[in-house]
């Protein structure tokens, strides 16, 4: 059993979590590079390898995937799940590892997509929340004292947050923060930066992964549910106003929603000073700024990105880390006038934004994320994870130069990207370009899925293959297996 972490002296944990923000035209630069070359997969005499790994070692795992199917929608519930050649079940989780049905060990760069920043299964919280469940089990509908403990420690650590008010998921905080701002500010468009992922309600399934794609994946979303949203490209600040001045001539903008390092957790980063851009143009034109920070929150600080960047949001989106893996991660804060807009309870008569949920705010989930942010605290999860990826991520670096690829990896603290096939990067900044790039996307994006079954089949499991989060309980000796691992996968390129 893996013991809690020891208290880090100071020194340990100085300076923020991200250590260095990226180059960020060099990147671009890098990037073009990458998907302006022909692809280097795994090569087609090395990939027959991989699979057979996964007929020899995986039998457990097959039996449960096909036994999914036929229950399961495709058989797999999570959209950025391993699933090639088949999912994995897994029947441990642990600090840096997962185990499979099979007895596989992998080390864990998905963590669960990205909450489980003290690492997997963390005994501290496990103890906590076994202790409540004791006590008044997982839910009664009433007020609970860890729903206020939790309050007080975010409203402590985030700039812009001075009330909580905590919900399912991510998905329905961002939902909850648009009618917020649409309540308190009385107009009706939303501007969201284009790629950028803000869970899967009707009006934001528009400009998803890639940009300028708009309404390509709503399927099944009538056109008046995405009829004012709007989305600019990341980092054209000139789009964004000039969206900002039409939109004052038709109602105006009610906010502004943005990821703060970047649409799909940087995928495609923007410029350093570009949220305190943003933050400008929003004050000019009397919109509101919200920071999606269901990833960023508490993974790169517990400021949230928004410490990190000296910029304060008027409202916050939180999410994942927020109840440090346990479910019912979702959260909207903010300034305390607009957040009064979203007072519940049954003898409420003020006009307010309707949010609600049986399970919200559930002692569990409170109690989860109070102590997994005081574990996170005490042990400065965020900086020391972020020391784990730029670990990693020199590593990659150091591999991807001496083998002579075109691949490119980049992390800002925890979260680290490596690029190999870069099918989020194609251009798709036109009709015509999108249209262009339709095939290429398809080849690109299988590339991406046998690079992610050769990691697995090297003990390393990512988040479809091209992104990485490291936790508190990634050590030197963790990152440094993973990159003898990740060197064996780029020799069979
Ligand atoms: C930036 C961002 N916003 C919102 C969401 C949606 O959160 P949830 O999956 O909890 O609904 C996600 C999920 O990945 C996300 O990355």
């Amino acid at each position: 059993m893996s013991t809690p972490a020891p208290n880090p002296c100071a020194a340990d944990l100085a300076g923020p979590a991200i250590s260095a923000w990226p180059d960020v035209d060099d990147l671009y630069r890098r990037l073009a590079e990458l998907v302006n070359q022909p692809m280097r997969p795994i090569r087609a005499d090395a990939m027959p390898k991989v699979l057979r790994w996964f007929d020899e070692k995986c039998a457990g795992s097959r039996r449960v995937a096909e036994q999914a199917k036929a229950v399961i929608p495709g058989g797999v519930q999570h959209n950025l799940a391993f699933n090639h050649p088949f999912p994995l079940a897994i029947t441990q989780a642990e600090g840096a590892y997962l185990t499979d049905i099979d007895g596989n060990r992998y080390i864990d760069f998905l963590q669960a997509g990205g909450p489980t920043l003290l690492g997997s299964n963390h005994p501290v919280l496990r103890e906590k929340v076994n202790q409540l469940l004791d006590g008044c089990g997982p839910v009664t509908g009433l007020l609970h004292e860890y729903e206020v403990k939790l309050a007080e420690l975010v409203c402590r650590h985030m700039p812009g947050v001075e009330m909580l008010r905590v919900l399912g998921s991510g998905t329905e905080a961002v939902m909850g923060a648009v009618r917020l701002a649409r309540t308190y500010t009385r107009k009706k468009w939303i501007i969201k930066i284009g790629g950028a992922y803000h869970g899967w309600s009707d009006q934001l399934v528009y400009g998803m992964r890639l940009p300028n794609t708009g309404r390509m994946e709503a399927i099944g979303i009538p056109r008046g549910a995405t009829a004012h949203t709007q989305e600019c490209l990341p980092n054209d600040l000139e789009a964004l106003r000039r969206r900002l001045r039409i939109n004052r001539l038709r109602g105006g903008t009610a906010a502004v929603l943005l990821e703060p390092l970047g649409p799909e957790s940087g995928t495609r980063p923007v410029h350093r000073d570009y949220n305190a851009q943003v933050r400008a143009l929003c004050d000019e034109f009397g919109a509101l700024l919200i920071f999606d920070e269901v990833v960023t929150g508490f993974r790169v600080g517990m400021g949230g990105a928004q410490a990190y960047f000296g910029v304060t949001p008027d409202i916050t989106v939180l999410g994942k880390c927020l109840t440090g893996g346990y479910p019912m991660a979702g959260a909207i804060g903010g300034r305390k006038d607009i957040m009064m807009s979203l007072v519940g309870g049954i003898g409420t008569m003020s006009r307010r934004a309707f949010v609600g949920g049986t399970l919200s705010a559930n002692p569990l989930s409170c109690a989860a994320g109070y102590y997994a942010l005081q574990e996170a605290e005490r042990t400065g999860a965020a900086v020391r994870a972020g020391r784990a990826g730029d670990r990693l991520r020199r590593g990659l670096d150091e591999i991807i130069r001496r083998r002579g690829l075109p691949y490119v990896s980049y992390n800002m603290g925890s979260i680290v990207h490596l690029q190999t096939s870069g099918v989020l990067l194609l251009d798709t900044s036109s009709l015509w370009k999108l249209l262009k790039v339709k095939d290429e996307a398809r080849r690109r994006k299988h590339m991406m899925e046998e690079m992610g079954a050769a990691y697995t089949a090297h003990g390393l499991v990512t988040l479809a293959g091209s992104r990485i989060y490291t936790s508190l309980a990634d050590t030197d000796d963790v990152i440094d297996d993973a990159l003898n691992r990740f060197d064996d996968v780029f020799a069979l390129v």
